[in-house]
């Protein structure tokens, strides 16, 4: 059978198995997808290993997105800018990369009728996860993305470093200007139950907010953007749905449908 897997450290946690197996039953696709604890200083070996005993393609979890980008003969582009792959292949010997984070953001704000196009929006956070959204956004036609993080320094390197795809600027929290159509949180502050600064008019009337994290309750992100009035008000569960389906579509050249697994995962988080 095809074989498939995530690699990552932890993995016990991922949901990816389930969301493939999912759409491989729902495609009619036969294939396995399993979830590979990697050594932390053994990655490479790993991904080796899965290649010769013949794995066709693969995901990639914390903390080996960056690592994974090193290991790749091809990136696509939005890989190479994001410095990140999520999503492995081979094209003969030649090991590619993508990195189908940022698409699978849009695809979940595009399904819930969220303009991009033009609009002014705050990105929080400045790490890994933010990096490997940017490149999309950007796709989308932003009118301004404004980067905000604790660091000010981590987010102003980053607006420099895609300063070449559009309006992007970037500084502390205390910098930011302005309202926005849309605010994005891709800080892990919502693991630790912390908030980013935020005051009520940085949303601007009729705008939404995305937390990029998700829990089985509304994250304190979530909470804050209720209280503020977001018109819509969405956790990382869809983008985690629709970032699968872009990698299945890469490597099965079928695009599966996402609602029904992301009614399942929902229904087990409730
Ligand atoms: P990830 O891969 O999830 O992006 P990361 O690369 O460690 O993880 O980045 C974590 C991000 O969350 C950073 O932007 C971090 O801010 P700093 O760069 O200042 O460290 C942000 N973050 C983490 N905890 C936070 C908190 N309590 N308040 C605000 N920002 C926080």
């Amino acid at each position: 059978m095809d074989r498939y897997a995530v690699f990552g450290h932890p993995i016990k946690h991922s949901k990816s198995p389930l969301i493939h197996a999912c759409f491989a039953k729902q495609t009619g696709q036969k294939l396995s997808y399993e979830a590979i604890l990697a050594p932390l200083d053994g990655f490479p070996e790993a991904i080796h290993r899965f290649r010769q005993e013949g794995g066709l393609g693969a995901n990639v979890t914390l903390p080996f997105k960056q690592q994974a980008a090193k290991l790749c003969d091809t990136l696509s582009e939005r890989a190479r800018l994001a410095g990140a792959v999520n999503t492995l292949y081979w094209q003969g010997e030649k090991l590619c990369g993508d990195n189908t984070d940022g698409e699978g953001l849009v695809r979940d704000l595009r399904k819930h009728h969220i303009a991009l196009n033009g609009r002014r929006v705050l990105l929080l956070g400045a790490g890994g996860a933010v990096r490997g959204v940017i490149p999309e956004l950007m796709a989308a036609e932003v009118g301004e993305l404004v980067i905000a993080n604790r660091t000010a320094a981590k987010a102003k390197e980053l607006a420099s470093l895609f300063s070449h795809l559009g309006a992007i600027r970037g500084g502390g929290f205390d910098e930011i200007e302005g309202s926005f159509d849309l605010i994005i949180n891709g800080t892990s502050a919502s693991l630790s139950a912390a908030l980013p600064p935020l005051l009520p008019e940085m949303l601007a009337a009729g705008g939404s907010c995305y937390d990029m994290a998700y829990g089985d309750k509304p994250t304190i992100f979530q909470q804050w953007a209720s209280e503020t009035g977001a018109t819509i008000n969405l956790a990382g569960l869809g983008m985690l749905v629709e970032q699968a389906a872009v990698s299945f579509e890469i490597w099965r050249g079928v695009s599966p449908a996402t609602d029904e697994v992301y009614d399942l995962l929902m229904a087990q988080l409730g």
